[in-house]
This record gives C-alpha cells, structure tokens and sequence, in this order.
C-alpha cells in the first residue's frame, strides 16, 4: 500500500508546471490540517477527532489571566471554525476526483479547547519587539488545551489550532476534523513584518485590513506603514493639514486621518501586530515639496523648478520635522519609528550654490558627511520623543555614526548577492539588522513564485553566532508602483508566506536538491484557508482548487 501511494504521489509531482501531457486534478494535492508556518516542534497523528460548530466552546482554565483581547480572539476563532463548511452536492462531485474524503480513524468528539494564559493580560497591552510568543498546544483524548506565559503566545496557539481544522467525510456526512497532535511552538525570529507603501498609490483601508487579517493568519507581527513618498502624501497631519491638502492624490478619498490610522492601529494591536509608521527623509520627500518647498532643496540648477530631498542646512528643516515626528509620536503607538534614508540622491546638493557654502563653513566634505549630519540630527529628534530608529541600510554605508539599538534594514542588490556583504558588515559593526532585499513583493516570476522567497534564509550571510543573533528579522515590501486595491492582496498572498515561514519556522536547508513538494502541498492548503477567510490570496502553485 505504502507502495503504491508514493508511485501514484510520483506521478502527481512531476517537473513542469505546464506539461504537454497531465493528469486530470491539481498538480499539488492539498494536505489536511498542516499549520503554516510550520511549528517548531510537532507530534503528529493520523487519528482524529471531529467538532460539530454549533457544539463547541473556548473556555479559560481556572486561574487564567483574561482580557478583551482574549475574549475577541474567542469571538474571532469562533467565526473562523464556523467558515469551515462544506455541501453533500460538493462531496459527491469530488468523489470522482482526486479528493479522498475518507480515511484515518475517529477518535470521538471533542467539544471546547481550554484556554491557559498563565500570566497577566490587560486590555491596553500593545506588542513590543520583546514579546514572549511560545505556546503549547495539546489536542489528546483527555483533552484539547493551549496554553502560553504571554497574551501573544495564546494569539498565535488559537491560530495554530484553527488551523488544525479540516473537512473529512465518513461517506456521508462531512464533519469537520482535527488529528491528536502535541505542539511546542515560538517563533525563530523577532521581527516578522510586511511593508506596505500607500504612496505610490493609496490602499483603502479594507484591503489594509485584510492584509492584517492576513498577517495574523501567517503569523507576522509587524505591520510597516510606508505611509509617504515623493509622490503623495496621504497622511493627514493635524498640525501641517497642508501635506495631505496639497500633497496627496485627493484630499478628502485618499487619505488616512488621525482617527483611520488609530483604528488601524487597535485593529493591528488586538491581533498582536505592530503598527511601525516610516516617515522616510531626507529623499522620497517630493509631495511635501507641494505645500512646503521651502523645507526641500532648490534644484533648479539641476532641472528648472525642480525640488530635491530636504535641505539639511537649514534650521527650520530640523524644527518642522522635530513638529510632525511629534505628532506622529502621538498617533503611534510602537516603540520603533523607521526614519527611512534611502536613495538620496546628491545631484541636487552639488548643484545648491548655499548647501555648497554651508558644507564650506562647516567643515563638511561629502555629501555623505551631509546626509550623516542630517540622520544624527533626526534620530536625535526621534530619540528624544521615546522612538528607537530603524533606516534603510544606506545610512549605515555612508557610514553615518548611528546608536547601538538603531536597526538597519538591508535591502539592496539581491540579484548578485550583494546584500550578503551588508549583512555581514552591519552585523559585524555591532548593529541590528532586519533583511528584505530578497522578499520584495514587487519582482515578479512567472509561476508561484514564492519558491525563490522561500530560498533566501536570514543567516545566508554566514556571519558567527554573535552576528546572527544580531539579525531581528525580516520584512516582505509590497511597494506599489504597479498595485493598487485591486491587486494588492493577491499580489502579497500567498508570496508574503514565504517569508513568514523563513522567520518563524526553524531552518531549513532548501540548496541543491530540496524536495519542494511538501512545502507545496501544505501552501495549496494554507491558500485554500485564507480564501475561506475571505482574503483574495492568488494560486500558489499551478492547476488546482479550493473545497
Ligand atoms: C453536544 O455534546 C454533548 C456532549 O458530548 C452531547 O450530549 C450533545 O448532544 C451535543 N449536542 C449537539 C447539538 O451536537
Ligand atoms: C481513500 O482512503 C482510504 C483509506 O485510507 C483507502 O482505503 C481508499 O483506497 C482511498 N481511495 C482512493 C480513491 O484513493
Ligand atoms: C490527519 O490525519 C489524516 C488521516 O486521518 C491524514 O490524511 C492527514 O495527513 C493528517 N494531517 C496531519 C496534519 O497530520
Ligand atoms: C471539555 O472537553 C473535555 C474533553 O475534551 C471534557 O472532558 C470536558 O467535560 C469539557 N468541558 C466542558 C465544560 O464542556
Ligand atoms: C517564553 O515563555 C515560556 C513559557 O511560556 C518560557 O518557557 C520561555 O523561556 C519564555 N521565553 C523567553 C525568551 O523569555
Ligand atoms: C503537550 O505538548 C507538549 C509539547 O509537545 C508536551 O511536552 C506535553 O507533554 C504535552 N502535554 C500533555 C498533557 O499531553
Ligand atoms: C476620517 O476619515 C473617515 C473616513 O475614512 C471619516 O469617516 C471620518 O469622519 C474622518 N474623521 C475625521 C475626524 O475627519
Ligand atoms: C575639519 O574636519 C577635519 C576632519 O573631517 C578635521 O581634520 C579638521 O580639523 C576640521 N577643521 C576644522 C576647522 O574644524
Ligand atoms: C555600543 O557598542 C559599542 C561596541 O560596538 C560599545 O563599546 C558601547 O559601549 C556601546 N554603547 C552603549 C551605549 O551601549
């Protein structure tokens, strides 16, 4: 029998995604109740139990700490459970095909899942860098228990049991099932986020909202709000309305007020995600130029009317900035800020006849001794309103002095591997790094082409042990030249998942000759269930479909 499966799984996975010749059905069979990410440290069982919706209840052990968002996370697993339905119409159509509906041996019902928060939670607790996410999860005969030191950890154990759910049928009726499994799960990294760029176009806030859905059903826990760019500003400032007035595409549709970004924030936050804002300076800063030129640096040298990055020799840069990172400061509720930094361009300085003659009489010789003069002056201005700075990594190239904790975030040259190099010179410096040069969204492959996310690992870099605890995390970047809301989540899902399994599942060796299959199967299941959950994730792999 064993025989015969892996010669028929043989000729299911073969090569080519697009053979001449194919058998009727999916190329990669969805599995059953396989969690992504996958967790750390897992026992599995082919025996099952079955859970009727309409019969079942998440309970707190005795002595349990509580709090709101524990009680929404009830309310919002429940949903979830109740989402995993399926006609008798449907079954018997997939009879004929390659859905096996009917196998493993049942262990009985099962009714609750006790629920153990083994310290204290609060309805204002916010997710900081440091949160405990370990959870245990037991699914046994006695019974189905999770339990976790830290409101986070239970978040990501409820995820981890949802989905353990799948739909199996006993020949008549479909009932939905989960396999006895004792799970010891915690992330491999820290910091697991997604960037989203709402300049280059603006994203409504429902597909913002189901991005986060989605990041919690990946188990990512930053969300990174590239909120502005040279080409719009949709940020509206309450003590400089003029930005978004003038600088965003329309001032009233596209644009996030105080209040949406707060609501995203508290949505975020109940799903254990971080909000972090990026106020990138002194480049990508054209669409302030629209209601305050004359913070920008006069270009007109260069090209006729043209504005270029910030002008760092002037006071007032400084105090407007100091006024709207305060702001922001007021509206944010993370610990970390990312003051950006990247691509300045210099051509606009060297043309600037007063920068020239400022840089003369302060004894700055680069222009990369300008821009560090400019980074020191903000992160100093962050620093002082209780915000940790992350930056591109161009500011650390320019060799800009930067403070210990101060993050930087590699992102270039990954095609010839360049960014191997950074990692290693950060890391070796002594400073925290977060990767992304191999998880831009934005490049696209023909396929599912989450493969080659899948390939690139944070420690690629071969720095020692000390460099690689060095390493946060990572970030995916959906930068949105070519996206707007109606690709946007299907260009980010199931891509990001890649991702999110590099930084939360233990390595995996994928070099020559990594047998993909698996890892295809379970992303076939995973794509299916967020789609379930009413995110608009694309195919992962080739021919396929969803129950
Ligand atoms: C719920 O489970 C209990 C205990 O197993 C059983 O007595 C009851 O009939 C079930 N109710 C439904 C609606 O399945
Ligand atoms: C479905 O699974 C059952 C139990 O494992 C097995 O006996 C049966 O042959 C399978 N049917 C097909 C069509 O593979
Ligand atoms: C659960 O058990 C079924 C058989 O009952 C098996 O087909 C499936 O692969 C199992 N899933 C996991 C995640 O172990
Ligand atoms: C919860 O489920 C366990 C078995 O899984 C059962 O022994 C217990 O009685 C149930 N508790 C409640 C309150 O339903
Ligand atoms: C996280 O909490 C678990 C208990 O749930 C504990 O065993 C573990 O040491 C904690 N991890 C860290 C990094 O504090
Ligand atoms: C629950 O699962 C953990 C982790 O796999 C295991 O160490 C522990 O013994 C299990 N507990 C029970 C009561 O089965
Ligand atoms: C903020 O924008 C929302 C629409 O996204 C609108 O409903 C709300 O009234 C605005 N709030 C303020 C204070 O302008
Ligand atoms: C100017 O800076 C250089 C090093 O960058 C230093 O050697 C020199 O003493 C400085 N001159 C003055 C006048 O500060
Ligand atoms: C920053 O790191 C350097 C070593 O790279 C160390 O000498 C210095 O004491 C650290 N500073 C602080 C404030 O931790």
């Amino acid at each position: 029998m064993k025989v015969l499966i892996s010669v028929a799984v043989a000729l299911i996975f073969t090569e080519c995604v697009d053979c001449y010749i194919v058998n009727p059905g999916p190329l990669y069979v969805a599995t059953k109740g396989e969690i992504w990410p996958k967790p750390q440290d897992q026992v599995k069982s082919e025996d099952y139990f079955v859970i009727t919706p309409e019969n079942f209840t998440f309970l707190l052990a005795e002595n349990s700490g509580n709090c709101l968002i524990l009680q929404n996370a009830f309310e919002r697993y429940f949903k979830i459970l109740q989402q995993n339905t399926i006609s008798q119409a449907t079954v018997r159509r997939l009879k004929s095909f390659r859905a096996n509906l009917t196998e493993g041996s049942n262990l009985g019902l099962i009714t609750n899942i006790t629920v153990n928060l083994n310290g204290e939670c609060s309805d204002n607790d916010y997710p900081s860098l440091d949160i405990n996410e370990t959870y245990i999860l037991n699914v046994t005969l006695s019974a189905v228990q999770l339990a976790s030191s830290s409101i986070w950890g239970i978040l990501r154990g409820l995820e981890s049991f949802s989905q353990l759910l799948y739909l199996g049928s006993d020949g008549y009726t479909v009932r939905i099932r989960l396999n006895s499994t004792d799970i010891y799960d915690y992330p491999r990294y820290k910091h697991r986020g997604l960037l989203l760029d709402t300049s280059r176009h603006f994203i409504p806030l429902k597909q913002i909202y189901q991005i986060i859905d989605a990041l919690e059903y990946n188990k990512m826990n930053v969300f990174h709000w590239h909120l502005v760019d040279d080409q719009s500003f949709p940020f509206v400032s309450q003590k400089f309305p003029e930005l978004s007035q003038y600088g965003a595409y329309d001032p009233e549709l596209y644009v996030y007020n105080t209040t949406d970004v707060q609501a995203v924030i508290e949505y975020a936050r109940q799903r254990g995600i971080r909000v972090m804002p990026e106020i990138d300076t002194p480049g990508h800063t054209r669409s302030w130029g629209a209601s305050h030129p004359e913070i920008l640096t006069d270009c007109s040298a260069v090209q006729s009317g043209a504005l270029g990055p910030l002008d760092p020799t002037k006071t007032e840069t400084y105090t407007f900035l100091n006024d709207l990172l305060s702001e922001v400061r007021g509206v944010f509720k993370d610990a970390y800020i990312h003051l950006g930094g990247d691509e300045v361009g210099f051509e606009c300085w060297e043309n600037n006849e007063d920068i020239v003659k400022y840089m003369a009489s302060n004894n700055i010789s680069t222009y990369e001794d300008l821009e560090s003069y400019y980074i020191q002056k903000i992160i100093n201005s962050a620093n002082s309103l209780k915000f940790n700075s992350i930056v591109w990594e161009e500011v650390f190239v320019n060799g800009v002095t930067l403070p210990n904790d101060t993050i930087v975030h590699v992102w270039r040259d990954y095609g010839n591997f360049k960014w191997v190099e950074t990692m290693k010179s950060v890391t070796e410096s002594n400073k925290p790094a977060l990767l992304s040069a191999c998880w831009y969204l934005d490049h696209l492959q023909t396929g599912g082409d989450w493969q080659g996310f899948y390939e690139c690992d944070p420690t690629n870099f071969g720095g020692n042990e000390e460099e690689q605890n060095l390493v946060l995390g990572g970030e995916a970047c959906m930068w949105t030249e070519v996206v707007n809301e109606y690709n946007v989540v299907q260009r980010i899902w199931p891509r990001a998942s890649a991702p999110a399994e590099k930084l939360w599942s233990a390595y995996v060796d994928v070099s020559d000759g990594f047998d993909y299959t698996l890892t295809a199967q379970r992303l076939e299941e995973h794509v299916c269930r967020m789609n379930r959950r009413g995110i608009p994730a694309q195919p992962p792999n080739a021919a396929g479909y969803c129950l």
